[in-house]
């Protein structure tokens, strides 16, 4: 299953590139300090330019589990929110918790800036090792309760999958959501 609407919102999962989305609004997978790193953070940087870092630097840092708003610099997007989601260590440390957290204030940033469409990369499944069937569960159950739970501007959610094993385990998840 590729598509869902929520709301009056559409949920759909394509397989690509995040940094190439012609969206109102790109989710990366920042850490705390803003600092820039490998995965959808190298990418979003180094197709970007040097204005998303500059921006970066001036507001400092963001608390795992939230997300911080900049411009897109030379991104076909027009802002980036960079939303830090937890390092995986085993699961009891208020990671699923600080997850959904990622998701849903990067939602509420979106809609406050008038995007209507904004797409997500699979936070904390990279590097920061996050179990994907877990994640994708979270991750989609938690946009999908946001969604449902006020009226928001926002018309489309895209998740941008990399691979296709990561794009798998958000279909089956999607697949599980329920009615
Ligand atoms: N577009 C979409 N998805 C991508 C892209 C891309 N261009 N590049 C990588 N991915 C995928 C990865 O394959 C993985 O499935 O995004 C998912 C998240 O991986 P990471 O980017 O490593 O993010 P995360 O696990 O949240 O780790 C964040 O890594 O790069 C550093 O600075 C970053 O410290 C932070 C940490």
């Amino acid at each position: 299953m590729e598509r869902r609407t929520f709301g009056s919102t559409t949920l759909e999962l394509v397989r690509g590139d995040i940094t190439e989305q012609e969206v109102d609004a790109i989710v990366n997978a920042a850490n705390a300090r803003l600092a820039g790193g490998g995965g959808v953070d190298g990418a979003i940087h180094r197709r970007g330019g040097p204005s998303i870092m500059e921006e970066c630097r001036k507001i400092g840092g963001c608390p795992t589990g939230s997300a911080v708003a900049t411009g897109a610099g030379r991104l076909p997007a027009r802002h980036v929110i960079h939303a830090v989601g937890p390092v995986w260590r085993g699961g009891t440390h208020g990671e699923d918790e600080q997850l959904a957290s990622a998701y849903r204030r990067s939602l509420e940033l979106a809609d406050e800036l008038g995007a209507r469409t904004v797409a997500f990369p699979s936070l904390s499944t990279g590097a920061y090792r996050f179990p994907v069937d877990r994640a994708a569960r979270i991750a989609l159950g938690a946009v999908r309760a946001w969604l449902e739970s006020a009226p928001t501007r926002i018309e489309l959610v895209r998740f941008v999958l990399f691979d296709e094993a990561t794009l798998d385990a958000y279909r089956r998840a999607l697949a599980e959501l329920g009615d």
